[in-house]
Formats: structure tokens, C-alpha cells, sequence
């Protein structure tokens, strides 16, 4: 990873350099990206104490030197600091032209495919608490509960998977609030949640024991042996540098079947030796030729 210079490193106010240093902050830094690529620029020096506080307090340490030195001894507490410092952020139907496109393009091939016997796999890589893959499941199902029947006992599995611990449990429990359930299709609503009379609601139990929740790092290795029909992964890459973004687009073709689909974020760009292999067909929608 280049380092840029920290010249732009912002002191906690009110926080001695004692407790949480530009070195600390370096060091942190250092550490996200080894394990999870994901590239922490300078003015996030705030965020990272934020995040981390709580985890420094709760080892006893006192200082972030201190926890650092932890981190770097103790898998399992450097994998819950990587977790803290991903951002999350997600919605029911982001980027809804996805799912339009999802509808109306890859949805009708699908169907074929299962009505022949044959088996389709869908996967959200970085799947944060859920949102994305449940709209997923719910645009391929559709509102006819007879269609939607037939399409969960033919040959299809949908994996979710994530870096990060929390967000995996959220997207198990998938109870989500009003705000969050706004942007779902009245029609799919209707068949896909269980309201709770308050605004809010549960994903019905068909969706959520399709969904296979994985804990996966994209950055280790992938232990699906089966290609993809589709994969979405949005808003993942925009944390990570370029080499390590056009190392993922080409796991993901290789992933994928040919004609398979790859959707990613709407500020992402698929570039790299496997932009040969992968066609643009829509916004932030690419069709693998290869
Ligand atoms: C901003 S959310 C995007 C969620 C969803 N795909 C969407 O577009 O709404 C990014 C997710 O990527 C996950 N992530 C970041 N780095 C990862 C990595 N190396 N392996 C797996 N997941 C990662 C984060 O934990 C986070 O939940």
C-alpha cells in the first residue's frame, strides 16, 4: 500500500498522543489493509478511534499502542477490529435498475433454467446485514406464491457473505425496521414480509432459508466449487486499490458461467485483464463473454 503522507492526520481533540497517535493510526491502517485490503485514508484517523476506543477500553489496555501490539498477537481480536472499521452502509433495493435489469434480462433465463432442471446459484459478496440479497430473492421469486413455490423447490441456492461478524447476524435475524422496509415493492411485501404491525417486519422463512449466510474475506481463498449465474458485489470494491479491485473482477469472472452477470457499485468500474472477459450491458452491469 502507497502511504500517503500524514500531514493530514487530524489528533482525536481532547485525546493525548499518548492514548492515540499518528503512529497508532499508521499501524492500524497498516494492519485493515494486510488483512482485509480495505484502504483507510487519512481523514478516517477520527473514525478509527471512534471505532476502536470501545475495543481498547474493553482489552484493559489503556492505550492504542498497547491494543496494537494485541492486535498483531491475537487473530481473533484483529479479525473483531477489521469488522469495526468496515463500513456498512446498505438498503433495500439500492441502485434499483439493478433489479430492473435483474427482472427483466437475467430473471427470464433463470426461470428457463430451472424449469429445465438445471441449477442456478446467485451470490451477494459483501452482502453487509442483508438488504441487498433479500431484494435479490424477492425480485427472482416474484409476487405469485404458486410461481414463487415451484422456483424454492427447483434446484436454486443463493449465498450472502461478508467480512464482517455483525452484519451477518443482523442479516440472519432479518427484522428490519420501517425506514429500512420502505423502498420494498408493495406486491413483494405483501408475500415477503411478515409485518410486525409497527412498520417494520421479518423476511418471510421461505427467503431467509434460501439465503446461505456466509463469514467469507474476500481477500482469502473461496471454498465454492460451483460457478455463479450471477453475482453482485456493490459498493465493496470502492474501499480497496486498484490492483486488488482488478485482482477481484477477474475471481469474479472466473466465478461466474459464461453469459453469468456481475453487478457492481455505481461508482465502480470493471478494468484489468478481465475487462476482456467481461462486457459491459447495462449501467454497472456486465455480461461475461468468456
Ligand atoms: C458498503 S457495504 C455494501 C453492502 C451492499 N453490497 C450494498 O451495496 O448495499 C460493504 C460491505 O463490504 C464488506 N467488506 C469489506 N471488505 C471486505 C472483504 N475484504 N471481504 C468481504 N467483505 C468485505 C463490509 O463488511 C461491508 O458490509
Amino acid at each position: 500500500m502507497k502511504h500517503e503522507a500524514f500531514d493530514q492526520f487530524v489528533p482525536f481533540p481532547g485525546i493525548s498522543e499518548h492514548i492515540y497517535s499518528a503512529r497508532d493510526f499508521a499501524a492500524v491502517r497498516e494492519l485493515v489493509y494486510e488483512v482485509s485490503a480495505n484502504v483507510l485514508p487519512p481523514n478516517k484517523s477520527t473514525l478509527v478511534y471512534s471505532r476502536l476506543a470501545p475495543l481498547v477500553r474493553n482489552s484493559g489496555l489503556g492505550t492504542f499502542s498497547a491494543y496494537i501490539g494485541k492486535l498483531k498477537a491475537d487473530p481473533a481480536e484483529r479479525h473483531k477490529a477489521v469488522c469495526a472499521l468496515t463500513t456498512n452502509h446498505t438498503a433495500f433495493f439500492r441502485e434499483d435498475h439493478h433489479f430492473d435489469h435483474f427482472l427483466e434480462t437475467t430473471r427470464p433465463d433463470l426461470l428457463r433454467k430451472l424449469a429445465a432442471k438445471q441449477s442456478v446459484r446467485l451470490w451477494s459478496a459483501g452482502s453487509s446485514s442483508g438488504e441487498e440479497v433479500f431484494s435479490l430473492c424477492m425480485t427472482l421469486l416474484g409476487p405469485d406464491k404458486l410461481e414463487a413455490r415451484r422456483l424454492l423447490t427447483s434446484d436454486l441456492a443463493v449465498l450472502a457473505s461478508d467480512l464482517a461478524d455483525h452484519v451477518l447476524v443482523k442479516a440472519r435475524k432479518a427484522v428490519y425496521d420501517a425506514d429500512a422496509l420502505a423502498p420494498v415493492p408493495p406486491n413483494l411485501r405483501a408475500l415477503w414480509v411478515k409485518e410486525d404491525g409497527k412498520g417494520g417486519g421479518t423476511i418471510a422463512d421461505p427467503i431467509r432459508e434460501l439465503v446461505r449466510f456466509r463469514s467469507l474475506n474476500l481477500m482469502g481463498p473461496w471454498p465454492m466449487k460451483k460457478p455463479f449465474d450471477a453475482i453482485f458485489c456493490r459498493n465493496v470494491m470502492i474501499y480497496f486499490d486498484q490492483q486488488t479491485k482488478d485482482d477481484l473482477v477477474a475471481r469474479f469472472a472466473d466465478q461466474l458461467i459464461p453469459g453469468g452477470y456481475l453487478y457492481i457499485g455505481h461508482s465502480e468500474r470493471v478494468s484489468g485483464p478481465a475487462a476482456a472477459r467481461l462486457e459491459l450491458v447495462g449501467k454497472t452491469i456486465y455480461r461475461k463473454i468468456r
